[in-house]
């Protein structure tokens, strides 16, 4: 049995004391979240945002990503904190987007359904108790479970379920997957979406989770037998380093499975693999994009976007941290403090022609694509960020 070890947080002095964060600080900067997503309402009403910018504008693309639903979400966060209806337009337009997605089966046959229909779909019945979004989500939900494998009790996450080099690979992104899951058992009553999720993220905890509380971004398991195979990259620096994103991923997703099962083991997970990620912020407390660099680094990029996560993972387990948690104050500290600097140091001007809300993002190095760019999933979790320190906020997760 693996033991995955606790490094505490190596350096206490850093997060003692609680950043000069307030409410007006939280609203200032959701003004500007607002008026940047003004400036792109009517170019991403039919369309939505690339994944990632390039040079600094996001393309107009057709709902064919697993990122479009980033945008409505952010539309969704909108008309939450407005009340004002051009939001809700703009979002029931594209829920009706997601729709004709699904029906007609454009580019859904992988795990990132989760993503997609959390954010338009359950968002959109959570707020409006629309029936065509619930329907909608449900059938998202009844396609993901076509993916889970029931001998390695796990959810593949890309790729054709008939192609053997595929086949079997789990990622820690996954884990933002499981709400739809959990959602779906709740509105229909059928038990077997919340097995499945629950499932799916005892084996990440079990498999992706390296004994040092770093992540592999993918792992393989054999399907036939159910037995471990082995990690790999594929957004990351290497195989056995650790992709700031996949750590951020981990430090949001456990305790959003935690909400749904009241399983503690997945919260003590979540803490080991949150203190491994602040132990290796830079001083202005914005990672790397992999983990492997820290504070000095030259010529590497950093990543807002998992920063941005993390904040919102931080918070998230915050809610259920008993107040004597060793970690409590640390935690609230260095998230804010990660949220501060996003704010001051990481957003886009008002008035310059890019269109993002964060700069300094990475989408996938390897690949060479969004490489020091604005990512659509960035600003949303930065969005999603700044309602959760101001206000008591109903998740869509
Ligand atoms: N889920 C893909 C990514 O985080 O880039």
């Amino acid at each position: 049995m693996k033991t995955i070890v606790d490094e505490g947080i190596k350096n206490k002095q850093r997060y003692e004391k609680r950043p000069n964060v307030d409410k007006a600080f939280i609203e200032k900067a959701i003004k500007q979240v607002l008026a940047k997503m003004d400036q792109n309402l009517e170019t991403f009403t039919y369309k939505f945002p690339r994944p990632a910018s390039i040079d600094g504008v996001y393309p107009a693309i057709d709902n064919i990503d697993w990122t479009a639903s980033f945008w409505t979400g952010m539309l969704w966060l909108a008309y939450e904190v407005t009340e004002d209806e051009k939001y809700r337009k703009v979002a029931e337009i594209q829920v009706e987007s997601f729709k004709q997605r699904l029906d007609n089966r454009i580019e859904v046959d992988h795990h990132d359904l989760g993503f997609l229909y959390t954010l338009s779909c359950v968002s959109a019945y959570k707020l409006t108790g629309s029936e065509v979004a619930k329907e909608t989500a449900l059938k998202a939900a009844d396609l993901l479970i076509t993916r889970y494998y029931d001998k390695a009790g796990i959810i593949q996450a890309w790729g054709d379920l008939n192609d053997p080099a595929q086949r079997g690979r789990m990622i820690i992104d996954c884990n933002m997957n499981l709400p739809l899951l959990y959602w779906a058992s709740e509105v229909t009553g059928d038990k077997k979406y919340k097995e499945i999720a629950y499932s799916h993220v005892k084996q990440a905890a079990k498999y992706i989770v390296r004994e040092d509380s770093s992540t592999y971004h993918t792992f393989y398991m054999d399907t036939e037998t159910g037995a471990p195979l082995r990690g790999a990259t594929h957004q990351g620096y290497a195989d056995n380093s650790c992709w700031a994103r996949g750590q951020a991923w981990g430090i949001y997703g456990f305790p959003l499975s935690y909400k749904y099962t009241k399983d503690w083991e997945l919260i003590e997970l979540a803490k080991k693999v949150t203190n491994y990620f602040l132990n290796r912020l830079p001083n202005d407390e914005i990672c790397y994009w992999d983990l492997i660099f820290t504070e000095g680094t030259k010529d590497q990029e950093r990543d807002s976007s998992s920063a941005a996560i993390a904040v919102c993972g931080i918070m998230e387990m915050l809610k259920d941290m008993p107040l004597a948690d060793e970690y409590r104050m640390f935690y609230e500290n260095s998230a804010l403090s990660m949220l501060k600097s996003l704010a001051l140091n990481y957003t886009v001007e008002i008035d310059s022609n890019e269109n993002g809300i964060l700069k300094h993002g990475v989408y996938a190095k390897p690949q060479g694509n969004g490489i020091d760019e604005s990512c659509i999933w960035g600003d949303y979790y930065y969005f999603e960020a700044l309602v959760r320190a101001l206000k008591d906020w109903n998740l869509y997760w």
